[in-house]
């Protein structure tokens, strides 16, 4: 038996629960960093052993799943709607990379589908028996806020980047791939890049998302990019934008073009809600990450986009402390061109004027759309419940701007 997964999918069913985050930390009074979980892979699979598996939306109906074998196997999944009754099957590719002396396990990745929608689908890959479950981890608090996660029955999981934290050491992708397994194998996990997956080393390792883009490979293909670092997709009435922080998103780039047009595509009768997510943020009172270019110049040349076409919650990462800020009131208020008047100063107070709640804690966020028009936010801390909760009403037929 190898390893089997259940994937529920949601299409164009409300309501749904979508998580964005993963590990959120203070800034004015950072909780201490966490003891770090034994990553050590004392490995009790076998070399045709599928691990690290993970699931993500490929297209309108269909799931990619990835894993990862010690040696080369057929890259192949069975699935079916019953449990142990897999009658159909998909056969995708394979590869590896290197990265210094490193030599990445073979990592897989196949699309199934055409599945039904609101229908729950078995799975299993490659040929092998897997039975052991490892606990391995990046820190305690990474553990802390799977578990919180675990527990409540989200259909999408976004995360706006800095996911393994390897920093150039390649086994920490494969723990961390070990770490969100039992979650990311049974919901889709959809994920853009930080900072922390760059990864590059002049002359030495020069190619830049060399791991992140070999393990963590999103639709940007069914999107229309050409690159996996931005990506768009829909699920459930709701369109997502994945944006790029860390590759070119000047006006004559790839991303803004494609950005312009994947904005043009959109259908606000199908998917009311448009969401963006980004690593750095735009708007920040932090002392942390404040004037860096991927906040600031990003900002400038891609927010009246964003804003024009009305999209409804732009979710960042980066700063480790939760911030959530109120957009449009600022810029009905403070029209674009007024802005870039400001000193830096005076922005920073701006900012905080608009900011609405700050906090320094470990935690995850829970989206509920509740139908075309409402949806509620709620942060939650992993040490209590529910600090912050603030109700949406979806911008698809709002008349705009204001300036
Ligand atoms: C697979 O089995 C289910 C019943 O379990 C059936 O409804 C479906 O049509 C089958 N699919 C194929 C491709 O045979
Ligand atoms: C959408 O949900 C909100 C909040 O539950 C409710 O007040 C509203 O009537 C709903 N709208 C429709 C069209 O069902
Ligand atoms: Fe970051």
């Amino acid at each position: 038996m190898g390893v089997a997964g259940k994937a529920a999918l949601a299409y164009h069913v409300l309501p749904m629960l979508v998580f964005v985050g993963l590990v959120a930390a203070g800034e004015y009074v950072r909780p201490p960093a966490g003891r770090s979980l034994d990553v050590s892979l004392s490995n009790n699979y076998t070399p045709t052993s599928p691990q690290q598996v993970h699931i993500s939306l490929a297209g309108d109906d269909k799931m990619r799943i990835s894993w990862i074998t010690h040696i080369p196997t057929p890259s192949t999944v069975k699935y079916g709607t019953s449990q142990g009754m897999y009658n159909a099957s998909s056969t995708g590719t394979s590869s590896s990379y290197r990265y210094i002396v490193y030599r990445s396990g073979q990592i897989h990745d196949v699309v199934i589908g055409p599945l039904e929608p609101s229908t729950t689908y078995y799975y299993k890959c490659g040929y092998d028996s897997s039975p052991e479950y490892r606990d391995l981890g990046q820190t305690v608090w990474t553990r802390s806020t799977l578990q919180h996660i675990g527990k409540s029955g989200y259909d999408v999981l976004l995360n706006p980047g800095d996911l393994a934290y390897a920093d150039y050491y390649q086994p920490f992708w494969d723990s961390f791939g070990h770490l969100v397994e039992p979650l990311a194998s049974q919901r889709p996990w959809m994920v853009t890049q930080g900072n922390h997956e760059v990864e590059r080393i002049p002359v030495i390792h020069n190619e830049r998302f060399t791991a992140y883009n070999a393990r963590w490979h999103m639709p940007f293909e069914e999107s229309g990019s050409k690159s996996n670092l931005f990506y768009s997709f829909d699920v459930s009435g709701v369109h997502v934008i994945m944006l790029g922080s860390y590759t070119n998103f000047e006006l004559n780039s790839d991303q803004y073009k494609w950005l312009e047009s994947d904005l043009r595509k959109v259908d606000r009768t199908r998917t009311p809600w448009l969401f963006v997510l980004v690593h750095a943020p735009w708007y920040n009172s932090n002392v942390a990450h404040q004037g860096e270019k991927e906040s600031t110049r990003m900002k400038d040349t891609m927010e009246t986009l964003l804003y024009n076409a009305h999209v409804d919650i732009v979710f960042a990462g980066h700063v480790h402390a939760y911030e959530r800020f109120v957009i449009r009131d600022y810029n009905h208020f403070s029209p674009f061109s007024g802005r870039h008047a400001c000193t830096k100063t005076k922005l920073i107070n701006v900012v905080r004027s608009i900011s609405r709640l700050e906090m320094a804690s470990f935690g995850h966020g829970q989206l509920r759309v509740v139908n075309g028009s409402h949806a509620q936010w709620t942060w939650h801390r992993n040490d209590d419940v529910q600090p912050d909760s603030v109700w949406f009403t979806s911008l698809a037929s709002d008349s705009g701007c204001v300036v």
